[in-house]
């Protein structure tokens, strides 16, 4: 059996899970406000009123722990040189043929793009909310600014939602990464393969 090496600490494993649990819940109560076909999500939060008032304070709650998750990572999703490389083989890779790829380090641009989109569309999420959060803040903005903020805000949560989707998606499909962000550990062959500079970095080895 192949060496375990360690990828997330427990305080890091236990802020993703946080995010992904209120990721859930604001996006459920958020679609519940967004359009009628979507109000029966309200009945998970207590009826249409408190619907309304959880939803922005579930939403900040995921923004606060982002925050967290946005110092320990940002660093790992800079973008560098193999970058360009990995984009332009990215194709190739999804018809199975990786013999191009460039080694990667701790993320590669996909896991990279996935993750600035989600921090810009965060961003915008929780200023454009905050606009429109009656009664707290709307007195210091007009109502044409909070239409645009609610605009704003639904493409916002469009942009997090595709983005999550397919940071889901790329997690189960590339084998052997639920378990990093599970146990916090992945397989020595894993590294390799998928993140050899990283792997590189992490155990010394060539
Ligand atoms: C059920 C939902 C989710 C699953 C199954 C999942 C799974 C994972 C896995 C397996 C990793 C480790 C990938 C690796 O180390 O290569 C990871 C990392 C990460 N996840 Fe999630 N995740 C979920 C939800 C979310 C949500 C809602 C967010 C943020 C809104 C998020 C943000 C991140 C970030 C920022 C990383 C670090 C990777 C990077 O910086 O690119 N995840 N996730």
């Amino acid at each position: 059996m192949s060496k375990l090496i360690q990828r997330y600490t427990d305080g890091e494993r236990m802020n993703h899970w946080f995010i992904a649990i209120m990721f859930v819940l604001a996006g459920l109560s958020g679609l519940a406000l967004f359009h009628p076909a979507m109000y029966f999500f309200t009945n998970l939060f207590g009826g249409g009123a408190w619907t309304r008032i959880l939803h922005p304070f579930l939403g900040s709650l995921m923004f606060l722990a982002f925050i967290l998750m946005f110092f320990r990572f940002w660093r790992d999703n800079i973008f560098n040189s193999q970058d360009k490389q990995w984009r332009k083989q990215s194709c190739k890779m999804l018809k199975g043929d990786i013999s191009e790829m460039p080694e990667v380090g701790k993320y590669n641009f996909g896991q990279k793009m996935v993750f600035w989109l989600m921090t810009l569309s965060l961003v915008a999420l929780v200023v454009t909310g905050v606009m429109f959060w009656r009664p707290w803040f709307t007195p210091f903005f007009d109502i044409s600014i909070m239409r645009i903020a609610a605009l704003v805000h639904a493409i916002s949560a469009v942009i997090l939602i595709l983005s999550v989707i397919v940071h889901v998606y790329a997690a189960i499909w590339v084998k052997g990464s639920v378990q990093a962000m599970t146990t916090g550990k992945v397989d020595e062959s894993w590294a390799r393969t998928h993140h050899a500079l990283w792997y590189k970095k992490e155990t010394g080895k060539q």
